[in-house]
């Protein structure tokens, strides 16, 4: 059924200050029996499946049109459950626990061989995080299972930071989507590898490089991340040599002084009204007033970017539902939850940064 994209999609609304126990124990009967269920974290929304049941897990795959090497998150309801998913835990593994679960960090640590491949692409290793959402923590333990959950949009969409998000995605392809709110992170989990000595981020997200420093020393950053040109590194992560996070209009992105590239903006934005092309521009508090009768939405302030962070997807999704074709974006300062912010813009834009 799930290949014709026709099942019936059972969509629950939970309210997350009043958590109803008899709608997540219907839920989480549905994961362990096999099914998909959508559901809300603290990060993005996630599509689980019983992360043991190698079929379960290939529905997650055919319902997103995911890629098969890309490996997936499992998620678990305690810290206790890693041992039972991992083969040996580094010596950081108890430190970051402590600082920073429940939450949107997310370590890849060597594997046990109990874990289907399906779930981590053949790799020797395994991305395990716990979320601190209280309907996915309540979800996973009432399931009792480890639950393999990629982001719940279609495979290339930006993220869903709500249940419309889902619907619109996944609709008829998944058996359950819960519907609790707005998330509030915005964008997805930190991936933080911890095989090697000298832990690496493979993917920005909600826990910054600067916290993680502060921790434990020094943290290396990926060195794919740092280039705005694609396939200068093999990624250490399967899944970052894919073109995510993108709506259908084509994004450029512009980087430099700011008010450079506000009039470089304005200039193109004029070009393409004049050549009938339909532009917007993606500005921020500070520089929203610059493009005066242009087409123009703020992602909010540059003081504030974790409110940048947690508005982006929605945004990008809202111009899906106009017929926009070219999105003019601004850059932000990249560090904290900024450099998430602009790793996930760098890839929607397929890598198309103008440095002004
Ligand atoms: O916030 C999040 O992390 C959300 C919520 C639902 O938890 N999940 C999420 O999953 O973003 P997904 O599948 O969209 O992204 C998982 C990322 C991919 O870039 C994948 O390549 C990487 O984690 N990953 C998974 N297992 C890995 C592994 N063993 N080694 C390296 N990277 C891995
Ligand atoms: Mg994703």
């Amino acid at each position: 059924m799930l290949e014709n994209g026709n099942l019936k999609t059972n969509i629950i609304k939970i309210n997350i200050h009043c958590l109803e126990t008899d709608k997540l124990k219907y839920a989480a009967e549905v994961l362990r029996n096999g099914g998909l269920v959508a559901f809300p974290t603290e990060t993005v929304y996630g599509l689980g499946a019983n992360a043991l049941d190698e079929t379960a897990v290939a529905g997650i795959f055919r319902a997103k049109g995911r890629p098969s090497d890309n490996p997936l998150i499992v998620h678990v309801s305690d810290s206790k459950d890693l041992d039972k998913l991992t083969s040996s835990k580094p010596e950081v593994t108890e430190l970051l626990i402590k600082n920073f679960w429940p939450g949107p960090l997310t370590l890849v640590i060597p594997r046990s061989p109990t874990i289907p491949d399906i779930v981590t692409a053949g790799l020797d290793s395994v991305a395990v995080r716990m979320p601190s959402h209280p309907i996915a923590r309540l979800l996973i333990k009432k399931a009792g299972i480890p639950v393999a959950a990629p982001s719940a949009n279609s495979s290339g969409k930006p993220s869903p930071t709500c249940a419309s998000h889902v619907i619109d995605d996944l609709d008829g392809k998944v058996d359950v989507i819960i519907d609790g709110g707005s998330v509030e992170v915005g964008l997805e989990s930190t991936v933080l590898d911890i095989t090697a000595p000298i832990p690496v981020i493979l993917r920005p997200g909600g826990v910054t490089h600067e916290q993680l420093e502060t921790v434990l020393g020094r943290v290396d950053i990926c060195p794919s991340l740092k280039d705005s040109e694609a396939g200068v590194h093999i990624p250490k992560s399967p899944g970052m040599k894919y073109r995510h996070y993108a709506p259908k209009a084509r994004i450029v992105l512009f980087e430099g002084n700011a008010e450079k590239v506000s009039n470089e903006i304005s200039k193109i934005y004029r070009q393409n009204a004049h050549n009938g092309i339909k532009s917007v521009v993606l500005a921020t508090d500070e520089t929203i007033n610059y493009y005066d009768g242009m087409d123009a939405v703020t992602m909010g302030s540059r003081k504030k970017p974790d409110i940048i962070a947690s508005r982006l997807f929605n945004i990008l999704r809202e111009f899906d539902a106009q017929d926009i074709q070219v999105i003019l974006a601004e850059s932000i300062e990249d560090h904290g939850i900024g450099f998430a912010v602009m790793n996930r813009l760098v890839k929607a834009s397929g890598y198309n940064v103008v440095k002004i």
